[in-house]
């Protein structure tokens, strides 16, 4: 795609926070208190990263938070598309507003996300949910403050969902969920087409945000106490395609590296076909990459993974596997799965478990496979019966609890070097931190503040985490 062309001019960002000034002026004029503001977010980091843009804008327009929808004047659900039962929910959740709605004609629901992007989506949303009064793409995302400015100032409905390559806009305010853990975007959009994926109708062209703003962003987190960032985008092996200086996803953790300061460095997701050699040497050199990749590799088995348009062997990616822990032993690995792809017998399932067996992985993300509408592999042939996919599963996911559980042992006695991210929600233990590989430690021991790196000798473990006691 033309790049200059899916830059959005600072001039026309700047717009839109004198949109948000304007509905500043108008809230401010609305009997009360502060006028507040909910927002409930669906799907990948992708969306939280999105929703955080979100508030940032509505922030700009006086708005304070609430949890409670009947108390919001504005309410947001940023929504997924990724599953069928991703949409049941937000379908199951927005109709059930309309009391809401009811009981307070005048707060405005918005919904945005890959969802709507969907023509389907947003076409039962006009005809049979009357009550949302905005619903828009991701594409539309950077002109909320101009829509919400119209709908307060007329009355009707507004559809923003555009269908179009896609854009990059800097300047959007953010407010961050969280103080120790952030998401930088670094590109948008996905070209991959694997054929099963409704990620690339919704999102748009692949294009990378320039390496300055990213670094500047990466500068200011650092600065405000960040200590754990996390580099995002669909399949961020492809950074750097589009820009007018060459470079690549290794050149950018390469420099976000020497970003000074105490802190990490993650990124997800990765593409197996072209997470390189090269990637995986710069991950070892740089002191701040966390020893972590979350590689997909949805199937084991060649002719599945040929049909879902992979682009990589089950040979190759092994291949790679083999490279990365030969340059860092001790890295953690994760993957998504889908179980029951149209086609996939239970002998190529199988295929998967042997995967699973080879490279151990820490932790997995699986999925029964799930038709979306559009895509080349919701038209293909699928025989197998329900219940005989949720049996292959049900397999796969035991295997796993068991590899999950004994790699979680292997870690009692030892020490590591944690990042305390937060207060524990299990009375037992006062804290929650991160391993380097990002494995989660519940942790005895109250002299530690969220953001600080601290030693954990680890007393114990579960299939799902670790327990340990500061030092
Ligand atoms: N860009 C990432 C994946 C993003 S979607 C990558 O390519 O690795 C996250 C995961 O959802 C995918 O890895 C896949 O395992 C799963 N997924 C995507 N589409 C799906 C579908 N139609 N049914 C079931 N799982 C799906
Ligand atoms: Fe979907 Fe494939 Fe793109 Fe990942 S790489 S978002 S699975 S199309
Ligand atoms: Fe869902 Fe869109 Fe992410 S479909 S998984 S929110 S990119």
């Amino acid at each position: 795609m033309e790049r200059a062309a899916a830059i959005i001019p600072a001039a026309q960002v700047e717009e839109q926070l004198e949109h948000c000034r304007a509905i500043a002026g108008l809230t401010g004029q609305w009997a009360g208190e502060k006028p507040l503001a909910f927002v409930d977010t669906y799907g990948c980091q992708q969306n939280e990263a999105d929703s955080e843009r979100v508030r940032g804008y509505l922030e700009a327009m006086g708005f304070g938070f609430t949890n409670d929808e009947e108390r919001a004047r504005i309410i947001v659900i940023n929504t997924c598309a990724i599953r069928e039962h991703a949409e049941q929910r937000v379908f199951g959740n927005v109709g059930a507003l309309v009391h809401v709605k009811r009981r307070h004609p005048d707060t405005l629901i918005c919904l945005c996300g890959c969802m709507v992007q969907q023509p389907h989506a947003a076409k039962k949303l006009r005809e049979s949910y009357r009550h949302v009064d905005l619903v828009f793409g991701p594409h539309a995302l950077w002109r909320f403050p101009e829509m919400i400015h119209t709908l307060l100032t007329r009355r009707g409905r507004m559809f923003l969902t555009p269908d179009e390559p896609g854009s990059i806009a800097e300047g959007i305010p953010v407010v961050r969920q969280d103080s120790v853990r952030a998401w930088v975007s670094i590109m948008y959009g996905c070209d991959n087409f694997c054929s099963y994926c409704v990620v690339p109708y919704v999102r748009g062209r692949e294009r990378s945000r320039r390496p300055e703003d990213i670094l500047a962003e990466v500068r200011q987190l650092v600065g405000e106490g960040y200590r754990d960032i996390t580099l995002l985008g669909q399949n961020v092996n492809s950074y750097g395609k589009d820009l007018d200086e060459p470079m690549d996803f290794s050149d950018l953790l390469e420099r976000v590296n020497a970003v000074p300061g105490d802190f990490l460095i993650r990124f997800m997701t990765s593409h197996p076909k072209d997470a390189t050699l090269r990637l995986f040497e710069t991950m070892a050199r740089c002191e701040k990459v966390a020893p972590a990749l979350h590689l997909p590799f949805q199937a084991g088995n060649d002719r599945i993974l040929k049909v879902m348009n992979r682009k990589h062997t089950r040979a190759e990616y092994l291949e790679k596997i083999r490279q990365l822990k030969e340059l860092i032993p001790d890295i953690v690995l994760t993957s998504d799965i889908i179980v029951g792809f149209p086609g996939e017998t239970t002998e190529e399932f199988e295929d998967t478990l042997k995967v699973l067996e080879e490279v151990r992985f820490d932790a997995l993300f699986t999925f029964i496979y799930s038709p979306r509408q559009g895509t080349p592999a919701a038209s293909m042939d699928d025989p197998m019966p329900r219940e005989e996919k949720l049996a292959n599963f049900n397999r796969l996911t035991a295997l796993q609890d068991r590899i999950s559980e004994e790699k979680h042992a292997a870690y009692v006695g030892r020490t590591a070097r944690c990042l305390i991210d937060g207060a524990s929600d299990d009375e037992r233990y006062d804290l929650t931190a991160r391993t380097p590989g990002n494995r989660l430690v519940r942790v005895v021991g109250a002299d530690a503040r969220p953001g600080q790196f601290r030693d954990v000798r680890i007393t114990d473990s579960n299939k799902w985490s670790l327990f340990g006691e500061l030092i």
